[in-house]
């Protein structure tokens, strides 16, 4: 496993390119599942849940095919083992999204559990619940979801108890290859469920509601897409960089990004103080650095609420602002891990349950710290950032699971950042 040194603090400039989204790529390769012909990928990240998925799909007996350097994946789906083994599911949660596909085409699967992780139990009992409504049976037996269904799959009324990201996807793909209409209530509204949706409308899907809570899905014919699927700018890179822009006090510039998925995250960051110009349509966006930051009180949620996986980052910019910030994280039970580090370096954080208060300014002096889960890696790299002297960030195994050469980016604008193995 691989560590990074930073030598802090850091004073950054220029331009970045945010990469295309980890959690969009995820359920647009798994739709690859539904077809029979070969399905092109573009603006496809590099990153360690993309390898994970295509070693699943090349499992499951696909042929894949990664230009890294173009960012290009192509995927023939042929399909002779409807299995998701736990050697890759256990690297990687959404692994869960080749029961939907799976089960949609073929009528049979079998899915490993994904487990627990360092943010929560994270079970999958909902994706099981509106898979039975639709006529599937499931079992659960030896870590191993067994899912099949005798005829067809029938569309039915679904009602998520939570708002679930990729159960409603595993639904999307199940409702658009059953017979009749699926109605989804509560379902999730994140771009990365909109962007699935509309690659299968593309397909000859018939879905409406996308980007609401009630998707409403009459089973039809897909076809297969005309034209490579390109995966969207990553909302939580571009939000990521915000904040090391912001804490760093650097001005930056991002490019290829969408401020139009990013208004919870950018409204957070203007009202602390920051100057944050979108420029392009959106596309770009200058971010300019404030000499103070005000306090905040943040409640995570669903979207477009502010996303779970800015938590982190933002608490770690906090610990600069000016008095008290408090933030809830509604989502995940477990996802202050990084406080716990973050303390190390001489933040001001008390955790209660689910409420983090956080005591500012504070300076940060570098240290030795452990990565824990995707976000945290992300939020321990700030702080590293603008810590005095030398941290040492171990585990960044998932960091790399999530952002794409975030070190060399860094390290493009100036920071002194080195990868070492450990
Ligand atoms: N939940 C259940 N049962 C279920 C499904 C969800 O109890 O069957 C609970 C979860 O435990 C959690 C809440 O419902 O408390 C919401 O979880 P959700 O299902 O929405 O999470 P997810 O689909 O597993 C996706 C992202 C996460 C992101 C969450 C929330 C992907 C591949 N993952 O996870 O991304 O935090 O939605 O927005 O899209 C990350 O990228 O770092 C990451 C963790």
């Amino acid at each position: 496993m691989d560590a990074l040194i930073i030598e802090g603090p850091s004073k950054l400039s220029g331009k970045v390119d945010i990469s295309g989204s980890k959690n969009s790529a995820l359920p647009l390769l798994f739709a690859s599942i539904l077809f029979d012909e070969k399905v092109t990928y573009e603006n496809i990240p590099r990153l360690w849940d993309i390898e994970t998925t295509l070693q699943l799909l090349e499992v499951m007996g696909c042929d894949t095919e990664w230009d890294k350097e173009k960012g290009r994946v192509s995927i023939l789906p042929q399909i002779s083992k409807k299995v998701a083994p736990y050697e890759q599911v256990k690297k990687m949660r959404a692994g869960i999204l080749a029961l939907g596909p799976l089960i949609a085409k073929y009528g049979d699967a079998k899915v490993s559990l994904p487990g627990g992780c360092a943010i929560g139990a994270r079970p999958v009992n909902y994706h099981i619940e509106a898979l039975r409504r639709l006529g599937v049976t499931v079992e659960v037996e030896e870590g191993y979801i067994h899912a099949s269904v005798k005829n067809k799959l029938v569309g039915a009324e679904i009602l998520f108890p939570e708002v679930t990201v990729t159960g409603t996807e595993n639904l999307l793909y199940a409702g658009v290859m059953a017979e009749g209409t699926t109605i989804l209530q509560n379902a999730a509204c994140e771009p990365e469920v909109v962007a699935l949706g509309e690659f299968l409308k593309s397909c000859g899907a018939k879905i409406s509601g996308l980007g609401t809570h009630t998707i409403t899905i009459q089973g039809s014919p897909l076809k297969i897409p005309e034209t490579p699927v390109r995966i969207p700018a990553d909302r939580i890179e571009a939000g990521t960089w915000v904040s090391i822009a912001l804490a760093t006090r650097s001005p930056l510039e991002l490019n290829h990004c969408d401020a139009s998925q990013m208004t919870s995250v950018l409204a957070a960051f203007r009202q602390m103080g920051a100057k944050i110009e979108e420029l392009n349509q959106g596309t770009t966006l200058k971010v300019i650095p404030a000499d103070k930051y005000l306090p905040l009180h943040i409640e995570t949620a669903p979207y477009p609420g502010f996303p779970t996986d800015m938590q982190a980052q933002i608490l770690t910019l906090l610990c600069l602002a000016e008095g008290r910030s408090t933030i809830v994280e509604s989502i995940f039970e477990n996802r202050f891990m990084h406080v716990a580090e973050l303390q190390r370096l001489g933040a001001k954080i008390e955790v209660n349950g689910n409420v983090a208060t956080v005591e500012g300014p504070v300076g940060f002096q570098g240290a030795p710290i452990m990565a824990t889960d995707l976000r945290a890696s992300a939020c321990l790299v700030l702080a590293g950032l603008i810590s005095k002297g030398t941290t040492r960030v171990s585990r960044i195994y998932h960091l790399d699971r999530g952002y794409q050469r975030l070190d060399e980016k860094l390290r493009r604008l100036g920071a002194k950042i080195t990868r070492v193995a450990e």
